[in-house]
């Protein structure tokens, strides 16, 4: 007969917003949590830099500042990280695996610039390793690519990955705000960070797209791979550009796989960026508001899939969190193993110029004989088919605007170049790519 399983002993690193909620959570829902595990889940100890720091509901006999002895203890059998950052998380969650533990992460930066050695370590040491919560909070979209999705064939996936961004867009869309102002009262209210950079600039939606591409496609790709635009220059004319077009701008993480000109299956690559983009306000995603998130993914077999909810917060992400621990506790409780990832495709990454895109050009023009001819020259020396063009007089001077075919990044930004440089053209007043028609 099997001998019974005593409880299982978490270990957490980090004691912060979401490791006091996931604490919290395994206090409270405690009987339910046996009851869907077969065992119970007890916290073993929790490390944390001060151990002065007044905790609400947490033990203080659990805290510890010794996070290396922590991870290797005897009677630990998981441990959670929720520190965040590359060191000492790294270190921490690849001597947990060595000791045999599975691991539970909400590290987003590390899996993005290091995944590799962590998806590594779990195979070699048959360790299992579960981060739904590095990725949109609450909405289950790992579990779905890891898993679900795993026999199909995935073409693209195409994010709103960061709320604080669409919050932003979103501010600027319903009210005509400029940047700043929607920025400030992002900041008032709690969405955005004092200091903004990294959802701002596009880092964190970067970091996301990258363990995005890397489950889509099996292959090995890492934020710096991912061609990134924040949306720190995006005007509130840019944002009426749209509205004319029948369409809103969000800040948009793709992950594309490009086909081979033969159409060979793997492809000749994949394209994987951030950049604010239109998207026409009949796109599921254009009804994304606030600071929600929403995955858009393409499969061969599936079709098209849409994933939404809350990306950020305490109890979203210990939800996540919450998860995982119960799916990796029932594997050690089952003697069995998550899913291994492997990036075996090896896919090269194509550099943005490679990609396809379209652009929306809007223009202050000279109004008079000669110059639409001018204009449309330059997309045609490049080979920019265009789509359509709409003109509105103002006085002696013109607004144009100008919406192209696909074409390969590097032509249009060249195009956009060779405008800015005519003396007909006043001022290149707005670009910005195109994205969810095809
Ligand atoms: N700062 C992120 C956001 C959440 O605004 O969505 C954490 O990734």
């Amino acid at each position: 007969m099997k001998p019974e399983r005593g409880p299982l002993r978490v270990a957490l690193l980090g004691c912060g917003v979401v490791g006091s909620e996931v604490v919290r959570l395994l206090r409270e829902q405690a009987a339910d949590l046996t009851a869907r595990v077969g065992v119970p889940l007890e916290v073993a100890g929790i490390a944390v830099r001060r151990l002065d720091r007044v905790r609400e509901g947490i033990d203080p006999a659990l805290l510890t500042t010794d996070a290396q002895a922590l991870v290797t203890r005897d009677d630990v059998d998981l441990v959670v990280e929720v520190i965040g950052g590359i060191e000492p998380a790294r270190s921490l969650m690849l001597e947990a695996m060595k000791a045999g533990k599975s691991v539970i992460t909400a590290n987003k930066a590390l899996l993005a610039e290091d995944g590799e050695t962590l998806f590594a370590a779990a195979r070699e040491c048959g360790a299992d390793l579960y981060y739904e919560a590095a990725v949109a909070g609450a909405i289950p979209l790992l579990r779905p690519l890891r898993e679900s999705l795993v026999g199909d064939h995935v073409h693209r996936v195409l994010g709103i990955v960061n709320g604080t961004t669409n919050y932003i867009l979103d501010q600027m869309d319903t009210h005509g705000a400029g940047f700043n102002d929607a920025l400030e009262e992002a900041q008032a209210l709690g969405f955005a960070e004092a200091d903004p950079t990294a959802d701002v600039e596009g880092f964190d939606a970067a970091a996301k797209a990258a363990i995005l591409a890397q489950l889509a496609f099996h292959t090995p790709v890492t934020a710096a791979d991912v061609h990134r635009e924040g949306i720190t220059e995006v005007t509130a004319a840019d944002v009426a550009g749209a509205e004319e077009m029948d369409s809103v701008v969000k800040l948009l993480a793709i992950c594309e796989r490009v086909p081979a000109e033969d159409g060979r299956n793997g492809g000749r690559g994949v394209s994987v960026r951030v950049y604010p983009a239109m998207i026409p306000r009949s796109h599921p995603l254009a009804s994304v508001r606030g600071a929600y998130n929403a995955v858009f993914v393409e499969a061969e077999s599936a079709g098209p899939l849409m994933f939404y909810g809350a990306g950020a917060g305490g109890a979203p992400t210990a939800s996540a969190i919450l998860g995982d621990l119960v799916a990796v506790a029932r594997n050690l409780v089952a003697g069995s193993r998550g899913p291994v990832e492997v990036t075996y495709a090896k896919l090269p990454v194509l550099p943005m110029g490679e990609t396809i895109t379209r652009y929306y050009v809007q223009l202050d023009v000279a109004d008079r004989s000669g110059v639409l001819a001018a204009v449309a020259e330059e997309f045609a020396r490049h080979e920019v088919s265009i789509q359509a063009v709409r003109q509105e007089g103002l006085g002696d001077d013109a607004q144009l605007v100008v919406v192209t075919h696909r074409a390969p990044d590097a032509a249009l930004s060249a195009t956009v170049e060779r405008l800015r440089k005519l003396d007909i053209v006043r001022e290149v007043a707005s670009v910005m790519r195109v994205e969810g028609e095809d």
